[in-house]
């Protein structure tokens, strides 16, 4: 059971904390070397995808986001 917090970076990566893991599509999980918190990219432009590289910042990557309530589960 995973314990995280996902974070919207402004115009960056989404930054995970706390107790949880990554799969790949065939469920398996990386090695993450006991790190309990990393930035994983949602600009398209890393070289390391999953994972962020900075080249959002290089790219010029935008997007702000404010929390808000999703509709209702259909
Ligand atoms: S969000 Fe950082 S490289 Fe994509």
């Amino acid at each position: 059971m995973s314990d995280a917090k996902i974070t919207v970076i402004r115009n960056g990566p989404l930054r995970i904390e706390g107790s949880f893991e990554i799969c790949d599509h065939d469920a398996q999980a990386f090695g993450l070397g006991g790190r309990t918190a990393l930035s994983l990219c949602r600009c398209g432009h890393s070289a390391n995808k999953p994972f962020c590289d900075g080249s959002h910042g290089r790219q010029g990557f935008e997007s702000a986001v404010e929390a808000r309530d999703l509709p209702p589960k259909a």
